[in-house]
């Protein structure tokens, strides 16, 4: 049965809800129906997503509000299903220990990027934003290791010979990447750029649903923001659902989805980025649009 306060949008492939994600959870996404979830919460950092500030009183109990959702998820994802989930790094270790319990923790990745902006002065800068990769069954998921695999420099640039094989041959020149991935965030002036505090790359988001899903399968993202998530799914030939609580991010999805041009009337118009007025604009900008100054 549909909540009285969530709105959907949908096509043939891809579904979008404006609502709260627990809420839409649990009313409108079948028990054991996805195939992959990739979970990108607010982090409890005080980051500001429209009318939403992402602080919980205490890091317990931002805890105790990721367990709900959580075993939300869990309960939707297939016996085959993987799940990736991101926070902060001083919160991801509480979400660690609750999964450990009821997932099989497969990979604890890192998403390493640099800065070149505003550096830390007494301690060290934050470069990375930790990721977990879990499981139903470790015994049966989806894991299509050869379609990402990166080059593996190693040994196979200098052309070595690894004499520890039977038979001595060359290094492979191809591996499956290790649980650090550098991907640079999304910058003002890409072409997948929104207007957004914490959008994710596609490039992060293409390597998970390549690997952990096949092309038809259902992947879930409960915090969509920009719908990353969703336009890469859509890319690749996977089906979609996204929940999001924020109108003026629930307009981006639609249109990155292509499920509609044109919301109440309104327009669904992608940013327009041809001229920036360097110093009157500079204090109004965002995390991701401030990097534009960094470089
Ligand atoms: C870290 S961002 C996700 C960014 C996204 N991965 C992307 O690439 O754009 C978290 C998003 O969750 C949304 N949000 C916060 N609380 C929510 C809730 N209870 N239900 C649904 N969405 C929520 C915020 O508005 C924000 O857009």
């Amino acid at each position: 049965m549909q909540a009285t306060h969530v709105r959907v949008f949908k096509n043939d492939t891809h579904r979008i809800y404006h609502g709260e994600a627990l809420e839409v959870l649990n009313s409108e996404i079948p028990d054991g129906s996805v195939d992959l979830i990739f979970a990108d919460p607010p982090y409890n950092i005080g980051k500001r997503f429209v009318d939403f500030e992402d602080k919980w009183p205490s890091d317990a109990e931002y805890a105790k509000w990721c367990e709900k959702w959580l075993n939300a998820c869990i309960s939707k994802l297939k016996a085959n299903g993987s799940l990736y989930i991101m926070t902060s790094t001083q919160c991801m270790p509480y979400l660690d220990i609750y999964l450990r319990d009821r997932l099989s923790i497969l990979a604890r990745i890192v998403w390493h990027y640099d800065s070149s902006g505003v550096q830390a002065k007494k301690k060290f800068g934050s470069m990375y934003e930790p990721i977990l990769f879990c499981v139903k069954d470790e015994g049966n998921y989806t894991f299509n290791g050869a379609d990402i695999k990166v080059e593996a420099r190693t040994g196979a640039t200098r052309k070595l010979i690894d004499y520890r094989k039977p038979q001595p041959t060359q290094y492979n020149t191809t591996k499956i990447p290790g649980n650090v991935w550098p991907f640079p965030r999304v910058r003002y002036r890409m072409p997948e750029y929104e207007e957004h505090p914490s959008q994710k790359p596609e490039a992060l988001l293409e390597r998970i649903i390549k690997v952990s899903s096949n092309p038809g399968d259902v992947i879930l993202d409960p915090f969509s923001g920009t719908f990353t998530t969703g336009a890469v799914a859509k890319r690749l030939g996977r089906q979609s659902i996204g929940i999001e609580r924020e109108l003026q991010y629930i307009k981006i999805g639609l249109r990155r989805l292509g499920i509609c041009s044109e919301l109440d009337g309104e327009l669904l118009k992608a940013l327009d980025k041809s001229y920036v007025r360097r110093n009157s604009l500079s204090s109004r900008f965002t995390d991701n649009q401030q990097s534009l100054f960094e470089e």
